[in-house]
């Protein structure tokens, strides 16, 4: 009964208030042309009110990381979206050594587009801004995506009191942070269908990996390699507006005609600001499940991860498709946020 109560109490807050959630996303955008639709995903429940993206850290070294993503929300109107990276920066470009196939985009978005941010070198570090956002943050109140590697949300766990907050790292996360969502790993373990580890898991620093997934002190949420996988998402040539750079970031990863790639960030960001049962917000039927009750993920020096069935742990899980949802639903839902620019302000979703 007692629990009951609390969860119509919930019902009531979450679905009357329709207040949005703060986010703080990290990602390595470079590569991938996924963060670019995480950002568009982003940029829209920002403007719809669904979600305040509070701050974006970026955890690729190359300038041409944080000058894209100011493009991105420029475009959007919302150029003034703090961006953070760390330093010092390259004039790196991303060459596909994998399949020979993708292009670079973010040095050309950067150089072809509008943005606020002048000089990727104007950038605060990434760990001062998450400091300075948690620090005045209301406790409990934010929600960090993780796009990417995980320096940033390692240093940060170790990181001291400073101007911005008399807590450690640790301590300023617990208090401050509800929900960490990461894009990563395969569950419940690697090894079993692609790779031996996913590769923000262990394609750069698995030490950082361990540092953030074995110790994070909160609740944990992952998306695996497998959802976004098989969710082929992009915005069509012929409903995106033409002079937007999602639309042209895309036609130049994939190239060759074609717009519509793999979708792990973009899957992620919706997960992240509407949880498993806030998808009629948008006019929409729920699109995840939890796929255990109980257990966490533990991450191997080499950035392999398993799921250790713990049946006294319930603060983390990962997801997948809710019955009933497919692969292709998820991409149609995906590029209605791609297709959209900075005056449509609703997100229900046709
Ligand atoms: C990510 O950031 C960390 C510092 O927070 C840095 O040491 C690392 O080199 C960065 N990784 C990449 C791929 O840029
Ligand atoms: C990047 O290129 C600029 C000129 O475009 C140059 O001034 C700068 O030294 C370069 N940075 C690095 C790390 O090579
Ligand atoms: C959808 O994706 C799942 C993995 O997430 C895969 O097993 C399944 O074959 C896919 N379905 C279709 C119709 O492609
Ligand atoms: C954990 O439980 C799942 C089924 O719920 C099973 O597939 C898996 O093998 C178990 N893992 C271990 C390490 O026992």
């Amino acid at each position: 009964m007692m629990f009951k109560m609390l969860l119509y109490a919930l019902w009531v807050t979450s679905a009357g208030a329709q207040s949005a959630k703060d986010i703080i996303m990290d990602i390595d955008i470079m590569g991938g042309i996924d963060d670019v639709g995480a950002l568009a995903v982003a940029n829209v429940f920002h403007n719809c009110g669904l979600a305040t993206i509070r701050g974006i850290a970026i955890n690729t070294s190359s300038k041409y990381g944080s000058l894209a993503t100011s493009c991105i929300n420029t475009y959007f109107g919302n150029g003034d979206i703090p961006i953070a990276a760390m330093k010092p920066l390259t004039n790196d470009t991303y060459f596909d050594r994998y399949t020979f196939v993708n292009g670079e985009y973010a040095s050309k978005i950067a150089y072809n587009y509008p943005r606020a941010l002048d000089d990727a070198g104007h950038t605060p570090d990434p760990v001062q801004m998450y400091r300075r956002i948690l620090g005045s943050a209301e406790d409990g109140s934010i929600t960090v995506v993780s796009l990417g590697y995980f320096d940033n949300l390692a240093t940060l766990i170790s990181s001291t009191p400073d101007e911005f907050s008399p807590l450690g790292g640790r301590d300023l996360i617990r208090r401050k942070v509800s929900e960490l969502v990461v894009m990563g790993g395969e569950y419940p373990t690697s090894n079993t269908i692609h790779f031996t580890y996913e590769f923000n898991f262990g394609g750069k620093t698995p030490q950082a990996t361990q540092a953030v997934v074995n110790f994070w002190p909160g609740r944990i949420t992952f998306s695996g390699y497998t959802p976004g996988l098989n969710v082929i998402s992009g915005p069509s040539p012929a409903l995106a507006p033409p002079k937007s750079p999602v639309l042209a970031g895309y036609e130049w990863y994939v190239g060759r005609g074609g717009a519509s790639t793999s979708s792990w960030d973009g899957l992620t960001m919706l997960y992240a600001v509407l949880s498993l049962d806030g998808f009629s917000k948008i006019g929409h039927k729920n699109l995840f499940k939890y796929q255990n009750t109980y257990g966490y993920n533990h991450v191997s020096d080499d950035g392999s991860n398993s799921w250790v069935n713990d049946t006294s742990r319930t603060d983390q899980h990962w997801i997948g498709l809710a019955d009933g949802v497919s692969n292709n639903s998820v991409a149609q839902t995906l590029n209605q946020f791609y297709i959209r620019g900075a005056s449509q302000i609703s997100c229900t979703m046709l």
